[in-house]
C-alpha cells in the first residue's frame, strides 16, 4: 500500500477526476477527506467508499471562501495529527464565449474557484505541511495551460495562472521537504466536457456527438481521456517513488497538444 497512513485532502471530489483521484488514493492506502461545493453527492461518494472498506471521509467547502478553507485544514490536522497530501481538483469551465463579449463577473467567477480556490487550499495546506516538514500538493491545472483555446480566455489564464502558483510554491517549500507539482489533463468526459462539448459544437454548427468524434480524432492515442488516467499520474506523484520530483506540471493528454482551433467569423449583424 503506497500510501499507507497517509492523510489526504481532495477538492472538487464530489465526482469526475476529484472523486477518481480520492478512491485512488484510498486504494492505495490513503485516509481521504473529500470536500466539495456539492455537500450531499459528496456525502454520498464519501459514504460509498467507505462502504467498499476505504477510509473516506467528507465535508461541504467552497474552495474560494478562506475562512472556510482554513477551518478544514485547521480541523484536518487537528483530528488527525498530520497532513500529507493535498490535491485540488475543484474548477468550474467558462461560458464558452469571445473574449471581446466576455462579461467581468464570468471572469472573475473563473478565475476565483480555479486559480484563487487553488491558492486559497494550498497557502492553507502549506502552512501545515511546512511545520510538518513533509508533505506533497498536486493541482489540476489543463491542456489549456499550455496552449490556449480560443473562447475560454479565464479558463486559460486562470489554468496558465495555476502552473505558475505550483512553480512558485514549490522553490519556496523545497527547503521543507514539501513538493508541488501539477497535472494537466487533455480531454476527459466527465460532466466538465458534457457542459463544453455542447456548447462548442453550437459555435461551430455541428451536433455534440459530432463534436465528441473531432476531438477523439484529434487526439494520437485515438481515445478520450478516462479519470483514472489523471488519478493514477496524480497518486505516483503523491508517492515516495516521485520523492525527487518538485515544481513539475505534467501533461496527461494522450499525446494531444493543443486545442486552439481558430473559430469562424461570426456575422457582423451578431458581433
Ligand atoms: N475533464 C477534463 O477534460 C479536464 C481537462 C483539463 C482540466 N480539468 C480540470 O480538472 C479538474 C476536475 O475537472 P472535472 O472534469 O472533474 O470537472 P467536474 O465539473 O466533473 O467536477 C468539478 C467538481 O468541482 C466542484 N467545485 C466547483 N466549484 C467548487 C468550489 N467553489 N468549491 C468546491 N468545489 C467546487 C464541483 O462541485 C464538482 O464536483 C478541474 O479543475 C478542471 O478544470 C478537467
Amino acid at each position: 500500500m503506497p500510501l499507507e497512513n497517509r492523510v489526504a485532502v481532495v477538492t472538487g471530489a464530489a465526482q469526475g477526476l476529484g472523486l477518481a483521484i480520492a478512491r485512488r488514493l484510498a486504494r492505495d492506502g490513503a485516509s481521504v477527506l473529500l470536500c466539495d461545493l456539492q455537500e450531499e453527492k459528496v456525502r454520498g461518494v464519501a459514504a460509498a467508499m467507505a462502504g467498499d472498506g476505504l477510509q473516506a471521509a467528507s465535508v461541504p467547502l467552497d474552495v474560494t471562501d478562506g475562512p472556510a478553507v482554513t477551518a478544514v485544514f485547521e480541523e484536518t490536522f487537528r483530528n488527525r495529527g498530520r497532513l500529507d497530501i493535498l490535491v485540488n481538483s475543484a474548477g468550474l469551465g467558462q461560458k464558452v464565449t469571445p473574449t471581446v463579449e466576455l462579461d467581468g463577473e464570468e471572469w472573475r467567477r473563473i478565475l476565483e474557484v480555479n486559480l484563487t480556490g487553488t491558492f486559497l487550499c494550498c497557502r492553507a495546506a502549506g502552512r501545515f505541511m511546512r511545520r510538518q516538514e513533509s508533505g506533497s500538493m498536486v493541482n489540476l491545472a489543463s491542456i489549456n495551460a499550455h496552449s490556449p483555446a480560443a473562447l475560454v480566455a479565464a479558463y486559460n489564464a486562470a489554468k496558465a495562472g495555476v502552473a505558475s502558483l505550483t512553480r512558485t510554491l514549490a522553490v519556496e517549500l523545497a527547503a521543507y521537504g514539501v513538493r508541488v507539482n501539477a497535472v494537466s489533463p487533455g480531454p476527459v468526459y466527465t460532466d466538465f466536457n458534457r457542459r463544453t462539448m455542447a456548447q462548442r459544437s453550437r459555435t461551430l454548427g455541428i451536433s455534440r456527438d459530432e463534436m465528441v468524434e473531432r476531438v477523439r480524432q484529434a487526439i494520437p492515442l485515438g481515445r478520450w481521456g478516462e479519470p483514472r488516467d489523471i488519478a493514477s499520474m496524480v497518486a505516483y506523484l503523491c508517492g515516495s517513488e516521485a520523492s525527487w520530483i518538485t515544481g513539475q506540471v505534467f501533461q496527461v493528454n494522450g499525446g494531444l497538444q493543443g486545442v486552439s482551433a481558430a473559430p469562424p467569423r461570426t456575422p457582423r449583424s451578431e458581433s
